[in-house]
């Protein structure tokens, strides 16, 4: 099949393969849609056993972050950037200036910062080069703490939804993962007086949430599978497959992890089941809405209008709830209701352009 009629490519405006011989690199970027303004799209640098998925990643990344900026109503467009390799054996400053003079020849039309495999560090390397980068120590303002407060505001309409109620006092949360964003969900739960069941494979992690949050820990492979209101993924893709769909006894699934549906049919399933499923790229955007103002502060991507940002991040729970509503009334999963509402976003911002 050409790469322009598979399902992946699903009318990305663009991409882009780079090589670099000195250094090694090799580099993805894939702009989904800039119909709302420029692209916007972390950098994922890890080793891909083909060529082919490493192209596939990159496009479905891309086109999640149009959902994403779409859906929060973010002037930006989607994108997304693959370097393929361990990142361990390769990464150096060499390598990462290489990527940076590549960013510039995109130029503004794709702003990147970290993802997977890059640090806040690496970006400060690439950004020696390229204008184009945010989540730099020098712009950084703490884009997990913004994933974490807008999660607890998609929490919040997820309890309303499923279990009729608006306070955590007593709920059951397992959270997957305690890393910089399930760290922060945890810490909030616990604030708000929720009961928490934690894992990570980072052993320091589960003991300080013993110890400070007063959590009960199991084990990484049973965490889906808790007596549970709800199940918050916080670390891992994929986590909603074959395997785990049976175990789950939580009545929602709602956490930051990006793309936690293994397979469409993991989504029908939940429904199903009658578990709730909280779209990860709709409960997961207060990073990108966080890094707003440093992206359109680079050269020649415009002004963001946008709410404040307490108010932007807040908005995250109204917007589920009105994704839940229509599903309901549509008998379809949250999660289609929200491709299509954000089909709609992009197709009138694609008709704003045009006209
Ligand atoms: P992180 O790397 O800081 O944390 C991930 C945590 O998961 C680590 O503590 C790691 O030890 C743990 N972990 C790894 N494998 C595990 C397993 N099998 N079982 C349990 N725990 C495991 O990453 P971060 O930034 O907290 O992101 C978490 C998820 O949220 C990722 O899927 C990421 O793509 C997504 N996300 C993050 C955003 C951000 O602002 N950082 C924004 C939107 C989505």
């Amino acid at each position: 099949m050409s790469i322009w009629d598979s399902v992946e490519y699903d009318a990305h405006e663009q991409l882009c393969f780079f090589s670099d011989e000195e250094t090694g690199l090799r580099a993805i970027v894939a702009i989904h849609s800039t119909a709302l303004g420029p692209a916007a799209g972390g950098t994922r640098f890890k080793p891909y056993d083909s060529d082919s998925l490493a192209i596939d990643d990159a496009l479905r990344l891309s086109r999640a972050m149009s959902y994403k900026s779409g859906l929060a109503g973010l002037p930006v467009g989607g994108g997304k950037a693959v370097i393929i390799g361990d990142p361990s054996r390769i990464k150096n400053h060499a390598l990462l200036h290489a990527y940076g003079r590549f960013l510039n020849r995109i130029g503004s039309h794709f702003a990147t910062g970290e993802d997977v495999g890059m640090s806040v560090a690496d970006m400060d390397i690439v950004s020696q080069v390229s204008p184009y980068v945010g989540g730099t120590t020098a712009g950084q303002s703490d884009l997990a703490a913004h994933t974490a407060t807008g999660i607890l505001h998609g929490l919040r309409a997820v309890l309303q939804r499923r279990f009729g109620r608006s306070d955590f006092g007593g709920v059951r949360v397992a959270v997957q993962g305690l890393g910089a964003v399930g760290w922060g969900v945890a810490e909030r739960l616990h604030a708000a007086g929720a009961a928490l069941t934690v894992a990570d494979v980072r052993e320091d992690q589960v003991e300080r949430a013993r110890r400070e949050l007063g959590a009960q820990a199991v084990s990484p492979d049973e965490i889906h599978a808790q007596d549970v209101e709800i199940y918050a993924p916080c670390a891992l893709g994929g986590v909603i497959n074959a395997r785990s769909i049976g175990e789950i006894s939580a009545g929602a699934v709602a956490g930051a992890a990006n793309n936690q549906l293994a397979s469409a049919d993991a989504g029908v399933q939940l429904a199903a089941r009658g578990i709730l499923f909280a779209p990860d790229y709709v409960i997961n955007a207060g990073g990108i809405i966080g890094g707003l103002a440093s992206t359109t502060a680079m050269p020649g991507r415009g002004k963001g209008s946008l709410l404040p940002l307490e108010d932007a991040l807040a908005a995250i729970g109204p917007r589920l709830a009105a994704i839940f509503e229509r599903s309901a009334v549509d008998g379809l999963p949250p999660e289609v209701t929200a491709e299509a509402m954000a089909r709609e976003i992009l197709l009138r911002g694609r008709e704003g352009v045009s006209a």
